[in-house]
This record gives C-alpha cells, structure tokens and sequence, in this order.
C-alpha cells in the first residue's frame, strides 16, 4: 500500500486500476488470459459440474465440501429461507414504485434489528450471519416483486434449492428443473469476482470492526450504480430500445460517436472475453429457442460483432444475463437484486477474509488542492 512519501510521487493510477489493495485467496481474475478462479477451481469447470450452493461452502470454507458438508451447509440454508414477518411488514410500507436494489439495501439494513446476534463477528457466529443473508436475499427479493404488486409475498419452500426457490417464490409456480439449473448456473457465476467495488465496499466496512449487515448494505449501494451492477438492467434497456437486428449497427455507431457507454462492454481487469460470458451466451440462445422468441439473442450477437469491430470491446457479465433473465420473464428491476442474490455468497467471504485477519482500511489521498490560503474574513470574501 502506498504510504505518505509514494501519494506525494502523485502516481495513484486512476480508480486504483491495478493495485492490489488486500489479499484473498477466495477468487482471482486473470485479465489477459479471460481466466476466474474460485479458490483454485476454474469458473468452467464450476459452471459445469457444480451447484450454488456448494460454491457458498468453497467460498466460506476455501475448499470443496465433503458429501455431509455439503448437505449440512445446504440445509442450514434452507432452514433459514424465511425472514422475519416484521420485515415483510415493513416492506409493505415502502413506495410501490421503489426501485427493488434500494429495497434490498434497505431490507438488509432493518435485518440486523432482528438478529440478536449480529454485532457477535466471531468466526461462528458470522457463518449463521452469512447464512442468513444468503439465505434470505432470494426471499426479500422475491417479496419486494410480490409486495409491489399488489399481491401476497410467497413463503419459501425448504424443499428447494435456492434457485429453485427464488424462482418458486417469485412466480408462485415452480420452474422446469432445467430453468433452475441455467438460475443456478448464472448464480455460480456471479458468486465472487475479486475485489471489485462492491466487495472492496464490505471490506472497508468490515475492517472497521462493524457488523455483516453494515458491510452487506453498504455493498448493496456500491453494486446499485450502472457501472456496476446496476450495467444488466440497462443492457435490457438498451436492447429494447434498439428494438430489431436491422436496428443494431446504426444505433450503435451513432452512440459510440456521441462518446457513449455501451453497457455490458468493457471490464476494468479483462482484456478478452470475460469468461463468465461464454456461458451466459448459450444460456441467452437456449432460453430464446425454448421461448421460442430469439430475437434478442440475435440482437446482442450483433452488438457483440459491432463492440469488437469498431472498439475491440467483449460483452462483460451483465451483457447476456440480461436477455436470460428477460426470456425467464423476470422484470428489468429485479436483474441487479438477482445480482446481490449470488454476490452475497462472495460480499460475506470476504468479511469472514477480512474479520479474520483485519487491518483497518485506511489510504491516503493524493492532495492536489492549494496550501497556505490566508483566511479571509466572511465579509470580505
Ligand atoms: N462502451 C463504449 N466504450 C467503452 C465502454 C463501453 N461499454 N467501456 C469502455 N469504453 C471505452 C472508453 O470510452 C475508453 O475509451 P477512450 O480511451 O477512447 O476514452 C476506453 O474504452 C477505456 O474505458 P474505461 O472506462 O477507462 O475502462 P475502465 O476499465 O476504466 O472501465 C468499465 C471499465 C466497466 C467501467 C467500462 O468498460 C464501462 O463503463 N462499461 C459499461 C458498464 C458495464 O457494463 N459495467 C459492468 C462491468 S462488469
């Protein structure tokens, strides 16, 4: 870290691309190679072969459960799906029109009020905490969709999985075992991603001593803004706008021309594709086929060849997660809530990272600003 005489060099690269700012062995990216590891394991072979919630356990535990562990882990979970009423009641009354991640946000925060235990950071006692985060992210999700509505929130099902359950919970049907499994897939893959905003977030606030909710709901916001996870949402968006294939090259040139953003390009580390992308590219084709409407499927493959030919850009995760969840019928606001569903596997490793061996975070500035100003009084200014 860069002490008092390296800020004064005035070489803090910009949004501190490049710094390592802690350590962690929970994931890591490797940039050129378009390579994401959780804990050693390769984010493809995850995808193919393993489930939510056995990532939860490696993410937690830094290893791979046994057969029992992994059962135990599963059903902690699940008998932790349901919040507490009050919370729903709560809920009820926010603003219809709220925009569901600043529910989450602010449902996470009133959480700690009903968790007599939730200032107890002990290794033990933040592993019941992180399960019932992770465990009830899916159900105030699910209930800020229903509740919004108009309609009654729906109670979890312990018999599911959690993506099964989301999806239960949300529809009040249960999905096709296939549907759960490209949800469960999807929720893989955005479980950790090293320490991008939102978890630098929760670990600044962790390094402070306070508690799993304080950290979790300040990571909420960090992963509300468009540049973040709030880029899915507007992925959506930006593809009904354009609205048909023919649409895509004229409307991208014109926006690239006025210097602006194609949201799901770019990435602050990868340099190639992201690998988490080549997943959610079949799942986009896949869910288009079996709704029988592939059109948006179609449409981002085009954006995705203008991005590469006019600004050598790849599509980052947000890209094809937005035409999955939006053929799965799920509404455009909920896309940075499903987000936070998995990334709290991650956010809550890396408080138990950081409450393990922690050290305040605490950087400096790099002081561009005038020294020795004379005060002048009020009235002669
Ligand atoms: N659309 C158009 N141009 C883009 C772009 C995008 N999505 N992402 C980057 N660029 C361009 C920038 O305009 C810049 O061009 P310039 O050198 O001509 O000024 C260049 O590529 C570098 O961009 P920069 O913003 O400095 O890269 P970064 O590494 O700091 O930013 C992101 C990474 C993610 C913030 C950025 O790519 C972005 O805003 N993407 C869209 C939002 C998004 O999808 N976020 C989710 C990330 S998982």
């Amino acid at each position: 870290m860069a002490n008092k005489a390296d800020v004064s060099t005035g070489t803090s690269p910009a949004g501190l691309r490049g710094v390592a700012a802690a350590t962690s062995s929970i994931s890591d990216v490797d940039g050129e190679k378009g390579e994401l590891i959780y804990q050693g394991h390769n984010i493809h072979d995850l995808a193919q072969h393993s489930t939510f919630e056995e990532v939860i356990f490696l993410i937690w535990n830094k290893r791979l459960p046994s057969r029992a562990e992994l059962s135990a882990v599963a059903e902690s979970l699940r008998a932790s799906y349901a919040v507490p009423a009050e919370l729903i009641e709560l809920m009820k009354q926010f603003p219809r029109e709220a925009d569901p991640i600043d529910v989450l946000r602010t449902a996470v925060s009133a959480l700690e009020f009903y968790d007599p235990n939730a200032r107890d950071i002990s290794r033990d006692t933040s592993i019941k905490t992180a399960i019932r985060l992770t465990a009830q992210f899916p159900t105030i999700v699910a209930a800020s969709d229903r509740i919004r509505r108009g309609l009654e929130a729906i109670n979890p099902d312990p018999g599911l999985n959690i993506s099964g359950n989301f999806l239960y919970m949300l529809r009040g049907e249960k999905p096709s075992e296939r549907e759960a499994r490209i949800f469960d897939v999807c929720l893989i893959l955005h479980a950790d991603h090293e320490l991008n905003a939102s978890t630098f977030t929760a670990r600044v606030v962790a390094g402070t001593l306070a508690d799993m909710y304080a950290a979790v709901t300040a990571a909420i916001g960090a992963l509300s803004g468009p540049l973040h996870g709030g880029a899915n949402t507007n992925v959506m968006k930006t593809l009904l706008e354009i609205g048909s294939v023919e649409n895509v090259e004229s409307f991208i040139r014109k926006a690239l021309a006025e210097k602006r953003k194609i949201m799901g390009f770019g990435h602050a580390v990868y340099k190639t594709e992201d690998p988490r992308a080549t997943h959610l590219r079949q799942f986009s084709k896949e869910m288009g086929e079996t709704a029988g409407e592939s059109k948006w499927y179609e449409m981002s493959g085009k954006i995705e060849e203008v991005m590469r030919r006019e600004k050598g850009l790849y599509p980052n995760v947000d890209f094809f997660s937005a035409s999955t969840y939006y053929m799965m019928g799920i509404p455009l606001d909920l896309y940075t809530p499903i987000f936070a569903v998995s990334r709290i596997s991650g956010w809550t490793g890396h408080i138990l990272e950081q409450y393990a061996d922690n050290k305040l975070i605490r950087p400096r500035a790099e002081y561009v600003g005038p020294r020795d100003l004379p005060y002048v009084p009020i009235d002669q200014r």
